[in-house]
């Protein structure tokens, strides 16, 4: 009788901790990082540069209107989100989402210049106009 007493308490383990996974799931840049600055002037020029970048490092899972709908979406493990949705995170928030990665996004912090991943950051922020 006992391991049928067990099973219902062990249901209710994974459901709590399966909540807290969940809460837990969020992505949310640190304070320090979100205050940050951008130093980049967001002019036709650093959205041009950041058009580039983007065609060329994101496009495959953000797609070219930042929906998430690139041509690598539905092989990732999890959905790249809405780009034209940030809903007002500040430009050093996704400047530090787009250094620090977060499993299947890349960490692009080696690749991408510190100019480059502002200029990336500019030109998101367009998508959503
Ligand atoms: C291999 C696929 C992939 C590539 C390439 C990629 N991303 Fe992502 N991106 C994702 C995924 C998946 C998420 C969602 C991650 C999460 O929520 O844990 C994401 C999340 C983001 C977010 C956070 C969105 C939000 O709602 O907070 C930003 C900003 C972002 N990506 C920008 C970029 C930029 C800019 C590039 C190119 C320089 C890029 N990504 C390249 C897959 C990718």
């Amino acid at each position: 009788m006992k391991p049928i007493k067990i099973l219902p308490l062990l249901c209710l383990f994974a459901l709590i901790y399966s909540a807290v996974a969940t809460t837990d799931d969020a992505w949310t840049a640190p304070a320090r990082a979100a205050a940050k600055k951008n130093p980049i002037a967001a002019d036709a020029a650093s959205i041009g540069r950041g058009k580039t970048v983007y065609t060329a490092e994101c496009v495959t899972c953000h797609g070219a209107s930042g929906k998430g709908d690139g041509p690598q979406a539905k092989d990732l493990e999890k959905n790249p989100g809405n780009l034209t949705k940030l809903q007002g995170q500040s430009p050093g928030a996704l400047f530090w989402k787009v250094t620090e990665g977060r499993k299947p996004m890349p960490s692009l912090g080696q690749k991408l210049t510190e100019q480059q991943r502002w200029d990336v950051v500019n030109y998101i922020q367009t998508l959503s106009k």
